[in-house]
């Protein structure tokens, strides 16, 4: 399908794991997608440019204020604005309340939800300006479930899902829309060498299909929400978790 031909597309976290199948399913929609991430998206961008699609990395360090209106600023340029936020950047790590610092907690909110403020303050005034956008955050099912040691994070996944709901109520008459979609365990190199790289199988048992989450599970849902076909769905969230959770 080519249902976002013309359109400009900022994923954040997009060089690797969940945010490059993202990047790379909207540039084959259409879209020209700017990939903003601290690692870097050469290789993201190589794989769209070698099917023919559009593509630019912009290193970013999505905890700064100043990065992300900066990295805003270079996709604007390269594109001529955006239209399609898909805030995927995130960490989850593993800690104890406990032993929990309020430096680890800053952090963890700083990067999954603080940077949705500021990346949506940097995109907003242009899709208001053009009378169409759609802005896509990426949460958790462990909001639904709660998590032993990521209280921080669940506490941002949640974050993003009320923040999500109330901008939703704000734009929806600009042509607007706000979701967020809550993957359940994926299996990307990330959560493939972490603490709970044993629990793929024993997860999946759990869900209605029996079989571990890829990133390309999640790729139909975003680029759904980030099409016209979702023009009237806004203010929601998309459990993608292969049935482990049903609200
Ligand atoms: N994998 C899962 O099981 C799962 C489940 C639910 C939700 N999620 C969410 O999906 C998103 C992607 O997860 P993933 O497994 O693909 O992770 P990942 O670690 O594979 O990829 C995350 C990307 O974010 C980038 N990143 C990290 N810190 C950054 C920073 N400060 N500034 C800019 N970019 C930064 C990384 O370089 C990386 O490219 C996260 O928000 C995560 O919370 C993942």
């Amino acid at each position: 399908m080519n249902r976002l031909t013309g359109k400009t597309a900022i994923v954040t976290g997009g060089a690797n794991g969940i945010g490059r199948a993202f990047s790379i399913r909207l540039a084959a929609e259409g879209a020209n997608v700017a990939i903003a991430d601290i690692a870097d998206g050469v290789h993201t961008v190589a794989a769209i440019k070698e099917v023919g699609g559009n593509a630019v990395a912009v290193r970013c360090d999505m905890t700064s204020e100043a990065e992300i209106a900066a990295m805003a600023k270079v996709a604007g340029d390269t594109f001529g604005g955006c239209d399609i936020l898909v805030h995927n950047a995130g960490i989850y790590p593993t800690t104890l309340f406990e032993q929990m610092s309020f430096a680890e907690w800053r952090h963890v909110l700083a990067l999954n939800l603080d940077s949705m403020f500021h990346l949506t303050k940097a995109v907003l005034p242009n899709m208001r300006a053009r009378g169409w956008g759609r802005i896509i955050a990426i949460s958790s099912t462990t909001f639904h479930s709660g998590i032993a040691c990521k209280t921080h994070y669940s506490a941002s996944k949640a974050g993003l899902i009320g923040f999500a709901r109330s901008l939703a109520s704000e734009v929806g008459e600009f042509g607007i829309t706000v979701n967020t979609i809550a993957p359940g365990f994926i299996r990307t190199a990330t959560t493939e060498s972490g603490p709970e790289s044993d629990r793929f199988d024993s997860h999946a048992q759990q869900q209605a299909i029996k079989r571990t989450g890829i990133p390309e599970d999640l790729v139909g849902p975003m680029a759904f929400l980030a099409s016209d076909d979702a023009a009237f769905v806004t203010g929601q969230t998309i459990l993608v978790d292969g049935g482990w959770r049903f609200i």
